[in-house]
């Protein structure tokens, strides 16, 4: 089928390439020229495992290409994916959603002139009533056209295989010819089993909002479970391995440590929220306020630690760092809980040196005071102490006798719980974690 993606940003661009990859002929529309140039020559403006292989290899099959041009998209093809982001407002924890209202104005009068029925699917998450506001607003200039909602739920990092093997598809949609149109575009999916969960479009927005405020809730339950541990002097990797063997609890997102950043948690707790006071119902959800601040707690707990580890004040100290990105498997470091610890480090007068073998590169545009290094060793050299706050596979790898002999005091926090704290301890680092306890 032919069909267009409009917004190559995370969502878009990995739907654009995987829609490609199973055989539909797409074309991806940004209005970023610049973007549009380089992913056309087959560059992703992001990491992300497998991407860059499978753009080439659509542009190259002539399954996939990409334009500016909204006008093109509207002739290209009937069914019109919306990808563009729904970021916090400046001035309030609501969704900003100028760029999906944009799309839907720009783009409806060239749909207008078009004869025949066409479907643009949103994908951004949206505030509850956004996706029939957006159809009103479709509907008043182009009225042959329909709108429907298709949430995603990839995870930054997996985010190839969660588009082409998701575990559910969710659609909102107002008719069953935009049901029908969908079923086909998956079709792949559904013969491999995928549940097709088909709704009307207010459930379609919320499943989106719900599903990430309930992963939000599992994190922030069990890093308050850390902060009962600490004091009770239990263990939360042992209590977050027992209670986890409940299948009706289960153990994923019961990772403690330095709680939950990027571009979706976050914003989309506070957007719930907000919609839902709105609504008059800010206290059925008041609990997400909650969840949010114990989020932010644990970077003050990180911060308070590690001070308490320097001897009481950071001035003069140096700060080893060990991770930027909000989490492994990703150079994004939007909201990033291990930027924000190190910044505030720095703020209070340390010396900070970050490592993380993908997002330098987007970290050091954005924290111009902290130094930043691709070597582990040259991130720890003379350090008071060491952060492990990215949980990347290869710091589990380090040698911690080699990297005892570079720092000037081998005290570590791992707040990320992935380190063999038995192994650091026996090699001589003093070696603390939140929620577990600390021999002698
Ligand atoms: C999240 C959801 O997991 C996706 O299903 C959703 O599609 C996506 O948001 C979105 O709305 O677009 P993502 O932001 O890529 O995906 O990252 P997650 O893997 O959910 O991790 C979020 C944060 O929680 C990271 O900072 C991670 O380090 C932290 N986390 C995760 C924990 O602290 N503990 C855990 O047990 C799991």
């Amino acid at each position: 089928m032919r069909l267009t993606v409009i917004g190559t940003g995370y969502v878009g661009l990995v739907h654009a390439t995987c829609m490609a990859d199973m055989g539909h002929t797409v074309l991806g529309i940004d209005l970023d020229a610049l973007r549009i140039e380089s992913l056309a020559r087959g560059r992703a403006p992001f990491y992300e495992p497998g991407l860059c292989e499978t753009l080439q290899r659509t542009l190259e099959s002539g399954h996939l290409r990409f334009t500016t041009s909204l006008a093109e998209a509207a002739r290209f093809a009937r069914i019109h994916f919306v990808c563009v982001g729904t970021p916090q407002r400046p001035d309030s924890n609501a969704a900003d959603l100028r760029f999906v209202d944009a799309v839907i104005d720009d783009l409806a009068p060239y749909l207008r002139e078009l004869r025949g029925w066409c479907l643009v699917v949103g994908k951004s998450t949206v505030p509850v009533g956004t996706a029939a506001r957006l159809g009103d607003r479709l509907g008043r200039i182009a009225p042959q056209a329909e709108i429907a909602w298709n949430p995603e739920f990839l995870r930054e990092g997996f985010a190839m295989q969660d588009t082409l093997r998701p575990e559910r598809l969710v659609v909102g949609v107002v008719s069953s010819r935009a049901d029908e149109t969908l079923r086909e575009i998956y079709a792949p999916m559904l013969r491999a089993g995928t549940p097709f969960i088909s709704t009307d479009l207010p459930t379609a927005e919320l499943v989106k909002l719900a599903a990430n405020s309930f992963l939000a809730t599992k994190i922030s339950f069990i890093n308050a479970m850390a902060e009962l541990c600490d004091a009770m002097g239990a263990d939360v990797m042992t209590l977050a391995e027992a209670i986890g063997r409940d299948p009706r609890i289960g153990r994923p997102f019961l990772q403690p440590g330095l709680g939950f950043g990027g571009s979706c948690l976050p914003k989309d707790i506070r957007a719930l929220v907000a919609r839902a006071e709105e609504v008059g119902l800010g206290e059925s959800v008041a609990f997400l306020r909650q969840i949010d601040e114990i989020n932010t707690r644990q970077r003050r707990r990180a911060i308070a630690l590690a001070r308490e580890l320097v001897g009481g004040s950071f001035s003069g100290r140096k700060v080893a760092v060990l991770g930027a990105a909000f989490k492994p498997g990703s150079d994004d470091v939007r909201d990033s809980p291990a930027l924000a610890v190190a910044a505030a480090i720095h703020g209070k007068g340390a010396w900070v040196r970050v490592h993380d073998p993908e997002a330098t590169d987007n970290a050091r545009a954005d924290f111009p005071g902290l130094q930043f290094t691709l070597d582990v060793p040259k991130a720890c050299e003379d350090a008071d102490v060491v952060l492990h706050l990215t949980a990347w596979p290869e710091y589990g790898e380090i040698d911690p006798t080699g990297l005892a002999a570079v720092v000037r005091r081998p005290v570590i926090l791992d707040a990320r719980h992935t380190l063999d704290a038995a192994r650091w301890r026996s090699s001589g680092w003093t070696f603390r974690a939140f929620g577990r306890p600390c021999p002698g």
